[in-house]
């Protein structure tokens, strides 16, 4: 596979030097690596504001799920762009991938990695809500709290019967929101500068700011201002507005009602992931206040 990748470089770089500044499919510049239910969709939407920023409309899945079907499959999925554009794909499902870091890497050690985190236990009460969506027309589904600390025996399959601190930690919902683990193989694998983490909950309150902030380090002069959003009445989560006021809220399978929780079942996650949170803030140098 490097060896393939290799000669892909080499031929991209024959073909960039021999053709002027035409439009063409390239790899991505940029990757929103995750994490799954963090507001990872809005980054990317608000994000394309900036004319310079071009993304593929699906999930690319390319580095977990469909890496057999090889670099030039990934090519073709991404959009046309010229020289002094850049290219972003989003997959939140890489962030958790085994594999995904040391295969990004191996295309290109300089790809820009963009994680959106935000407190794990919302996340994973966001992550429930998706699940119970899609099982509910079944039937199949139990309550957050039996899925995060009751007897999970008949919904999960691995690592179900041992408690961590309470908490199922087997569950993936609450697996993945223990961010340094899956961190560390970043890490690994791309120095701490070329990794910049977006504030979940700073996007919700303030997009502007955390906009501006990604398109800086994409090397970009920043364009998203302020003005550029509005707040959806219903949903209270911001939208993009055009220049007439019009608001472009996203799809209604995102900023989904979430269930009640038990306060006990929320005060054990919180105990759960404190010190979790702690080794993440500072493998990244970053403090939040989950
Ligand atoms: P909920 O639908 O559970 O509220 P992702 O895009 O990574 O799947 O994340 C989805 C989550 O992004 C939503 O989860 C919501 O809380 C959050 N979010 C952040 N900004 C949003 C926005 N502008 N519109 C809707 N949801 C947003």
């Amino acid at each position: 596979m490097k060896y393939k990748i290799l000669i892909f470089h080499l031929i991209e770089l024959i073909a960039s030097a021999a053709i002027p500044n035409t439009a063409k499919k390239r790899f991505p510049d940029a990757i929103i690596v995750g994490v799954k239910k963090s507001g990872t969709r809005a980054l990317l939407e608000f994000l394309r504001i900036n004319p310079l920023i071009k993304a593929p409309g699906p999930e690319v899945h390319f580095f977990d799920k469909n890496f057999n079907k090889g670099l030039e499959w990934y090519r073709e999925q991404m959009p046309e762009t010229r020289i002094g554009e850049v290219t972003i794909e989003k997959s939140p499902a890489y962030f958790h991938s085994k594999l995904a870091p040391e295969r990004i890497k191996s295309l290109n050690p300089n790809t820009k990695i963009i994680i959106v985190v935000r407190d794990p236990v919302t996340r994973a009460i966001s992550d429930y809500t998706q699940s119970s969506s899609k099982r509910k027309r079944m039937g199949l589904m139990p309550s957050f709290e039996t899925m995060a600390v009751g007897d999970c025996s008949n919904w999960l399959r691995a690592n179900c019967t041992t408690k961590t601190r309470g908490v199922n930690s087997g569950w993936g919902a609450i697996r993945i929101g223990v961010y340094h683990k899956h961190m560390k193989r970043w890490l690994e694998n791309f120095p701490l500068t070329n990794i910049h983490i977006v504030d979940g909950e700073r996007l919700i309150t303030n997009p502007a700011e955390e906009i501006s902030a990604t398109e800086k380090f994409l090397g970009l002069t920043p364009v998203a201002k302020p003005e550029d959003f509005g707040v959806d009445p219903i949903k209270k989560f911001p939208c993009l507005k055009s220049t007439d006021g019009k608001l472009h809220c996203l799809g209604k399978t995102k900023g989904r009602h979430h269930p009640e929780v038990d306060p006990l079942v929320l005060s054990t996650l919180k105990e759960f992931y404190g010190p979790e949170n702690k080794k993440f803030y500072q493998m990244i140098n970053q403090w939040f206040d989950w």
